[in-house]
């Protein structure tokens, strides 16, 4: 195996994969409210398709797949391609993005199918939120169940998203906080990334700066290693917590110069960055029977044109597309 490493010199061995664009949820910073256009049917790989460009795509170099969406539980049968991805002997680490309303029913299929930890989307405690921010009218306790389930059959660590807006949710920051000290929670606050068309406004926007001076009455944050990953995340713990505070900063402070990652949207098209419009189509050559090396070739070719960074602090707004579009 040679490893890949992109033209400026950043090693890539991660891939993102997102199995669908659909989603059970319309969260208010991801999803224009008038809907996005979905897929057809036969536009979305099948999960031996899925399989094949993961197959490709770990004997270039990569060995950590995360499973994205829309909502990736809402697509049947997601056990078997966890199934089918840990048959793959250089993928060493598989998890999954998910909104949590189905987890408490997979948890332990998921478990025993290979996956190894998740990360659960949760951005309120509180159920008039929980209806307000997720545009949905589904229980907050069928997410806090799926959390659980997933902490008892050990998909850990169990990471949990924030994403802090101001007026919408910032005033719980200090509650999520104390989960990390009362329940063990690993937490991430996360930075609101602008997207086009969906409805949250720059004003709702909270550097990480000030979510931290805000945490301030809790303790004071002491670093730490992250238990797992090598995603974007600082971590860091308040005295006696159990669980890690991290923060993710897409907005404030780019770290592109890190980025390790490679995105396989759900129609098949491979993007090297999450703000770049470029992409490299793998459906089409697939499906017309392209070669396992001619396959290597074009995932080369996105890892190439990987760019150095996004450029979200200058205001620019990627084009094509929301989370649900191009996998989270
Ligand atoms: N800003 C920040 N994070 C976002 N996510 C989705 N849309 C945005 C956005 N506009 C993150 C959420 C979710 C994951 C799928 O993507 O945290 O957990
Ligand atoms: Fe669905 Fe996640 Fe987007 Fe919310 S953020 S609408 S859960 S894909």
């Amino acid at each position: 195996m040679t490893g890949l490493s992109d033209s400026f010199q950043r090693p890539i061995n991660y891939l993102r994969i997102s199995v669908t664009d659909r989603c059970n949820l319309r969260c208010m910073y991801c999803m224009p409210a008038e809907g996005v256009k979905l897929l057809s049917h036969q536009d979305v790989l099948t999960y031996e398709e899925i399989y094949t460009i993961a197959r490709a795509a770990a004997e270039l170099g990569i060995s950590k797949v995360r499973i994205t969406g829309g909502e990736p539980l809402v697509r049947l049968g997601l056990p078997e391609l966890i199934w089918m991805l840990r048959g793959i002997d250089a993928i060493d680490d598989i998890s999954l993005t998910t909104n949590g309303i189905l987890l408490s029913r997979y948890a332990s299929e998921l478990k025993r199918a290979g996956l190894r930890r998740v990360n659960i989307s949760l951005d309120t405690l509180r159920q008039d939120r929980f209806e307000f921010i997720t545009g949905s009218d589904y229980p907050l306790s069928q997410v806090l169940q799926g959390i659980e389930a997933s902490r008892s059959v050990s998909l850990s660590p169990v990471k949990l998203n924030m994403v802090v807006m101001a007026g919408i949710n910032d005033d719980e920051l200090a509650s999520f906080a104390q989960k990390t000290i009362d329940e063990g929670w690993h937490v991430r606050f996360i930075e609101l990334m602008p997207f086009r068309g969906v409805s949250t406004k720059s004003s709702q926007f909270v550097p990480v700066s000030q979510m931290r001076k805000r945490l301030e009455v809790l303790g004071k944050l002491e670093p730490c290693n992250p238990s797992i990953g090598n995603g974007p995340a600082k971590y860091f713990r308040f005295p006696k917590a159990k669980g890690t505070t991290g923060f993710i900063t897409p907005v404030s402070e780019h770290f592109c110069f890190q980025c390790n990652r490679l995105r396989l949207t759900a129609d098949g098209k491979l993007r090297p960055c999450l703000m770049a419009d470029d992409e490299v189509d793998l459906k089409e050559p697939l499906r017309g029977g392209v070669s396992p090396l001619g396959l290597k070739r074009l995932i080369e070719e996105a890892v190439t044109s990987k760019p150095l960074r996004h450029g979200l602090r200058e205001g620019r707004k990627p084009r094509a597309g929301t989370i649900t579009q191009v996998g989270g």
